[in-house]
Order: C-alpha cells, then sequence, then structure tokens
C-alpha cells in the first residue's frame, strides 16, 4: 500500500464535515445522531468533535478531503465524556481512531480536563480493545442501556493526570 493511504490530517468539525458524519452515523449505528443534532454541537461550547480526513491521494476511500473518521465529546469542568466515534469501513485498523482519540486529549487536557469517561456495548470487542489500548478501564456497568438491540453498556474511563 503506498505510504500516502495512511497520510491522514485531524481538523476541529466544521459546517462541511456534517452531511458525512450524519452518512457516517447512519451507515455504523442503530440510534445514529442525525443531521440537526451534530451540527447542533457546532454552537455547543462543551462540545468537541474531532474529525480525520484522507490526504495526499487523488482517488478511493482516502482522496483528499475525505472524511474517514470523527470522535465527538463533551466536556464540563474537569469531566469529558466521548459521545461518539466511527472510522469509516474502508479506513479500519490503520490508526485513525487512535489519532483522533490522542488529539482529543491532547485538546482536552489544556482545558482542564482531568477525566474521560465513555460507554461501549458489551460486545463491541473493537471498541473496547481501542480504549484499553489508550489506558481506559472499566469503572461499572448499565445494564440493558443500549436498545436496538438491547444490550448492556460497559462504562470506561481514563484519568489523564
Ligand atoms: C472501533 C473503531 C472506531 C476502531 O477504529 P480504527 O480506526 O479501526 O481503530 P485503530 O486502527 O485506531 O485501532 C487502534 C487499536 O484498537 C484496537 N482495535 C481496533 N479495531 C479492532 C478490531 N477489529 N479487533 C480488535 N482490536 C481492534 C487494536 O488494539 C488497535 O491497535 P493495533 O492496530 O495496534 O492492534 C472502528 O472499528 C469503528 O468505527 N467501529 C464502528 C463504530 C463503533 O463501534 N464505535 C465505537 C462506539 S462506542
Amino acid at each position: 500500500m503506498p505510504e500516502a493511504l495512511h497520510k491522514i490530517e485531524i481538523f476541529s468539525m466544521c459546517p462541511s464535515h456534517v452531511p458525512q458524519i450524519a452518512a457516517l452515523e447512519a451507515e455504523t449505528f442503530s440510534a445514529p445522531w442525525d443531521e440537526a443534532s451534530i451540527r447542533g454541537e457546532l454552537e455547543n461550547p462543551l462540545a468537541l468533535w474531532l474529525v480525520a480526513e484522507g490526504i495526499g491521494n487523488p482517488d478511493g476511500a482516502d482522496k483528499s478531503g475525505a472524511l474517514l473518521g470523527y470522535v465527538g465529546s463533551q466536556s464540563c469542568f474537569e469531566d469529558a465524556d466521548i459521545l461518539n466515534v466511527c472510522v469509516a469501513p474502508a479506513a479500519r485498523r490503520r490508526g485513525i481512531a487512535e489519532a483522533l482519540m490522542r488529539e482529543l486529549e491532547a485538546r482536552l487536557i489544556p482545558k482542564g480536563v482531568e477525566q474521560i469517561t465513555l460507554e461501549v456495548r458489551a460486545s463491541n470487542e473493537a471498541a473496547i480493545r481501542l480504549y484499553e489500548k489508550l489506558g481506559y478501564a472499566q469503572v461499572g456497568v448499565r445494564r440493558g442501556y443500549y436498545e436496538k438491540p438491547r444490550e448492556d453498556a460497559l462504562i470506561m474511563q481514563k484519568k489523564l493526570v
């Protein structure tokens, strides 16, 4: 695979990203965020959403400017929550989610965030492995938290300081 296929750039979400994020949400999750809710996050002072775009490759899933993944968060004083993280199926297992999560941490620490919490479906092995690799640990379970299908959520947390 040419080196250029691995190159990404990470940006703060802006209005032009919203339709692509909504499309990836709809393709991926059984209870997706819709376009209006995602756009609302642009006005939310507590929200920080980052996107990964491909650079340097003229065609395919990585074509310059193609949205390859995103992570959404909200923070309040020392606590942040990750709301969603997703990478386009064709771009998975290339470190994009890891890069997005690390960049999010780097941007939240100067805001005074000391810990990040998230929920994940108990069967979502890929996401759980990702969070463990980044240093998240399970701190609880919400029984039957998810619908479509009904499933427990694992609560995972990472201390940043
Ligand atoms: C979970 C998800 C975001 C991972 O994105 P990704 O870009 O493929 O992940 P990365 O390439 O950055 O992987 C980083 C680490 O996560 C773990 N990981 C990622 N995908 C994995 C998989 N399918 N199986 C096992 N471990 C996996 C590995 O530890 C990996 O490190 P390694 O490559 O050194 O082994 C992606 O699979 C996805 O979008 N899934 C659907 C949406 C979703 O479930 N989001 C989470 C909701 S809580």
